[in-house]
């Protein structure tokens, strides 16, 4: 599950492999908010850390009961982000491209002719314990009055239109809407008074790639100490599910702008993309304490996707791309074909989000 169509790439091969992502994590956003729908007392990513790791586990467990919104690991210890994806013939798909006008044109395989469908049947299982089904009327009534933004680049947006696919069924034509507002695209349950949101921001952080439509450039410049600029727009917001990575994945250093991009001369530095990265991920995570309230409000950071693109990724011949393979790589520990794993290990970002937010001062 590559988000291949915001890559500067254009093969053919990189445009087939898109076509699995938006059915893949329509898998993931349903694992993922299923949970929140039943409000249990999970562990949430950030929303909900203890500051004070010695505190004891009863209290802080109720605490986590207080909370809305919260996911990731039950009562009883089982983590709902440690499992595997398992093919399901009885309840999947959720829903059918046909009926969601809101997949883009280019994601829409089906209708493009694509044969097989075991792509729609995958569901993610935890190894601990069974998430509960799927239930939209819940969501939508979970949603109600409040604003849920997907912030970066097309792999949430992916999750975005997946979780629009989820629901809009229950919702009569005249009671929603979906608009556009440069890099905010806004769905509307009016008599829900809730909405589901999407922002384009690839590296959270202002960059020469903000432009929602045309923003595949070359030589790609991060600014530093940027994020209000994206991040005026998602105050206010109840949920938000941040991602950022493979932007950052240029294989060279990435250009830091130091000062602003109406300078004449522009101060630039070069940081490798592992600094940068962590730079981006702090600038979030002090957005988050200044702007998030962790009583009432939940915050999600969706990593990286792994990239597949190689025949010996499912065991074929070395040098032979993916073409027609249809199903995930079936291998527990891989990590992607070129992936710069040292960008995720612990040190840099999302295994230690929670070390993160406690060193971080406000
Ligand atoms: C889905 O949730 C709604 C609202 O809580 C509930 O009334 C309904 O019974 C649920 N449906 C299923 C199939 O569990
Ligand atoms: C609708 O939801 C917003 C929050 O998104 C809230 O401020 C407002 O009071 C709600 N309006 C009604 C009529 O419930
Ligand atoms: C699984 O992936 C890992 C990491 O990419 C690799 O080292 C290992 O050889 C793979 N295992 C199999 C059976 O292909």
């Amino acid at each position: 599950m590559k988000q291949s169509l915001t890559a500067s790439s254009s093969s053919s091969s990189l445009i087939r492999r898109a076509r699995l992502s938006p059915y893949l994590l329509a898998l993931l956003v349903f694992t993922v908010f299923v949970v929140i729908l039943h409000g249990e007392d999970f562990m949430c990513l950030l929303g909900q850390l203890d500051p004070s790791p010695d505190r004891p586990a009863t209290r802080t467990e109720k605490k986590w009961e207080e909370l809305p919104f919260s996911i990731g690991r039950t009562p009883e210890g089982c983590d709902l982000f440690s499992g595997r994806w398992v093919w399901d013939d009885s309840t999947r798909p959720l829903y059918e491209e046909s009926e969601c006008p809101y997949i883009q044109p280019q994601l829409t395989c089906q209708e493009h002719g694509r044969p097989d469908k075991d792509y729609q049947h995958w569901r993610w299982q935890p190894h601990g314990c069974d998430l509960p089904s799927f239930n939209a009327t819940l969501m939508l009534e979970t949603l109600r009055g409040k604003r849920m933004m997907f912030v970066g680049d097309s792999l949430n947006r992916g999750q975005y239109v997946s979780m629009v696919c989820l629901l809009h069924r229950l919702i009569p034509e005249d009671q929603k809407s979906m608009e556009t507002f440069g890099s905010l695209t806004v769905f509307t349950a009016k008599e829900y008074n809730a909405t589901i949101e999407f922002y384009w921001a690839p590296f959270l952080l202002e960059s020469n790639s903000d432009d929602a439509v045309i923003h595949r450039v070359s030589e790609r410049i991060v600014r530093r100490g940027s994020i209000n600029k994206h991040g005026k727009n998602w105050k206010g917001v109840d949920i938000i599910v941040f991602n950022t990575y493979l932007w950052w994945m240029t294989g060279l250093d990435i250009k830091i702008l130091q000062g602003s991009f109406e300078d004449e001369t522009k101060d630039i530095v070069e940081l490798s993309p592992e600094d940068a990265y962590r730079m981006a991920m702090k600038s979030m995570l002090r957005w988050v304490r200044k702007n998030m309230n962790r009583k009432n409000t939940r915050v999600f950071f969706t990593s990286m996707s792994p990239t597949h693109q190689k025949s010996i990724d499912w065991g074929g011949e070395p040098g032979r791309s993916c073409y027609s393979e249809t199903s995930p790589v079936d291998n527990a520990t891989y990590w992607g074909s070129d992936c710069r794993r040292s960008i995720m290990e612990k040190r840099c970002a999302y295994l230690n989000l929670q070390e993160a937010m406690e060193s971080i001062d406000t």
